[in-house]
């Protein structure tokens, strides 16, 4: 049965692993593989927005709820990832650097209870394309808020540092259509 506390330990214990993204791993799919149990635990998704489960320096648990049709420009994370779906659907477009931009280099879907995960370097854009809420567990192994990352213009493919203010809006602005 998914407990936010017990899963909050298991995942600090994770991090003394010797590959502790793929011990993060195990833990993710465990849980996403019951998803009710994620939403009598956490609730079900009513509302698009980031919801922090655990923050720490080495550590970031996200309930992560992506609005209806909503779209992510591509960023990167720095830092390794673990995406665990337990409601709706994810698209992720991945991309590398290509001299000033990025060029795509493959895609994949997540539905429920799928999960993946996602190396420090990866830079990905991820799309909600159903008319309902997407959640997912988002595990990422450092400290999610504070480290400095990217994000790329969707058009120009222009690199700036990320706006994290942009993103509030966008979950604003996606919660305003609900
Ligand atoms: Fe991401």
């Amino acid at each position: 049965m998914f407990q936010t506390d017990r899963f909050i330990e298991e995942c600090r214990n994770a991090l003394r692993e010797t590959n502790a993204h793929a011990a993060v791993r195990e833990l993710v799919d465990r849980a996403v593989r019951d998803p009710s149990q994620i939403m009598r635990a956490v609730g079900e998704p009513q509302r698009a927005g980031v919801n922090t489960i655990y923050k720490a320096d080495d550590l970031t648990i996200l309930n992560l709820c992506w609005g209806p049709h909503m779209d992510i420009h591509p960023h990167n994370h720095n830092m390794w990832a673990v995406i665990g779906i337990y409601a709706g659907r994810e698209q992720n477009m991945f991309y590398r650097r290509d001299g000033h931009g990025l060029v795509r280099h493959g895609t994949k879907e997540l539905n429920v209870s799928d999960t993946a995960p996602l190396g420090k370097n990866i830079i990905h854009a991820v799309t909600n394309p159903l008319d309902q809420i997407t959640a997912a567990l988002h595990v990422y192994g450092g400290d999610f808020f504070a480290t400095p990352r990217s994000e790329w213009d969707p058009k120009t493919l222009e690199e700036h540092p990320y706006d994290v203010e942009h993103t509030i809006q966008m979950f604003e602005a996606s919660n305003a259509r609900l």
